[in-house]
């Protein structure tokens, strides 16, 4: 077992809930096997600018209920230049921190396999909203952003119905579109427009149309953030517009943005994020580095964390010229798979909401 004196954790990039569940997780499960945890604030920038504090079993007390991060968040840019970096390593040396895990999504492993390079052990906790780790099942905060989509929008169902209107919900997710697609369909949205699946606005149109004439009164659009026009307009509120030109329902847009990150972490982003936490410790204090805690058929386990980003970049078609060099061909054959999997849970899904979303 490697004997560390002292630990860092931070939270970086969208706040996500459930993060301070995997940072009460990680400070007591460290301090319990005799490691010290200093919380580092704002994320990368707090390493950058040496804002450190010590954390305690009592001080991460009655945070697992709640929402965003204590510790606070950023996208630092500094982290990304040799300055911002060679600052970040000093500040770990200056207060003995022997190790880091840091909690967030593909920016903040990106920063972390960084720290690794330079010699500071790193491992990766999953932490956004958006579900969009093609390496893993889950990410911490999908589960209540989910929630959260239902709960808004089944306020707006009543009003649709009461009033025989259509609203076009457009949902965060990045360039994800799984919180509108599961959410879409735990809605019954009569349609759902995501980035990952080419978009029938005509039989779309038509569907809602022949609903109407079939007596349906209230319609649900469940649209992601990742739709645009091919010159760039966010697809929700285009589609909108054509919704009420073609059928002749009334049509309201409504952007749930932001709402949809906040409020208190349900059972399985707190569980999901409890999980998680430990383990990263665990992996730690087994020596490990460079590693991303991750969910897979629902065993908490972990990947290399260049590996999980190539296996991103291969899913998002955003590989770079000799990005698969290094690895070999099972690893290679390994990354496809999981792409395939990816891509085929999302197209049963697709298929389930559009057969019986109605
Ligand atoms: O990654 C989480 C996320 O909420 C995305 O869904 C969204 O596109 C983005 O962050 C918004 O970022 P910001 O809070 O910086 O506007």
């Amino acid at each position: 077992m490697t004997k560390f004196r002292r630990i860092g954790v931070l939270t970086s990039g969208g706040d996500a809930p459930g993060m301070n569940a995997a940072i009460r997780a990680i400070t007591r499960k460290a301090l319990e096997q005799g490691v010290e945890v200093m919380g580092i604030i704002g994320g990368y920038s707090g390493l950058i600018n040496e804002k450190i504090i010590p954390l305690t079993t009592r001080s991460v007390a009655n945070i697992i209920n709640r929402g965003g991060t204590m510790l606070y968040s950023d996208r630092c840019v500094e982290f990304k230049t040799e300055e911002g970096m060679a600052k970040a390593i000093a500040t770990c040396k200056k207060y003995d921190i022997d190790a880091i895990v840091a909690i967030g999504g593909d920016g903040t492993f990106r920063g972390a396999t960084d720290l690794t390079l330079r010699g500071v052990p790193t491992i990766g906790v999953t932490g956004t909203i958006d579900n969009d780790i093609t390496a893993t099942d889950y990410t911490v905060g999908f589960d209540t952003a989910m929630n959260t989509v239902l709960e808004a929008v089944d306020k707006l169902r009543d009003t649709c119905e009461s009033h025989a209107r259509c609203n076009v919900v457009e949902v965060m997710g990045r360039n994800c579109g799984q919180i509108a697609l599961m959410s879409g369909i735990a809605l019954g949205a009569i349609v759902i427009c995501i980035p990952e699946v080419p978009f029938d606005e005509k039989l779309a149109l038509e569907k809602i149309k022949s609903a109407k004439d079939a007596g349906k009164r209230g319609f649900v659009v469940l649209v992601s953030e990742g739709c645009f026009t091919e010159d760039g307009k966010p697809y929700g509120e285009v589609l909108r517009e054509k919704i009420e030109e073609e059928t002749g329902i009334e049509s309201k847009f409504v952007r749930l943005a932001h709402i949809v990150r906040g409020g208190a972490p349900t059972l399985r982003d707190r569980l999901t994020a409890t999980k998680m936490g430990v383990a990263a410790v665990e992996l730690l204090l087994e020596g490990k580095s460079n590693r991303v805690v991750i969910e897979d058929d629902g065993k908490i386990t972990d990947l290399d964390i260049v590996f999980a980003l190539t296996t991103d970049s291969m899913y998002k078609n955003k590989l770079k010229e000799g990005a698969l060099d290094k690895f070999s061909e099972e690893d290679i054959a390994a990354m496809k798979a999981i792409c395939d999997k990816r891509k085929a849970e999302i197209d049963e899904l697709y298929k389930i909401a559009y057969d019986v979303c109605k």
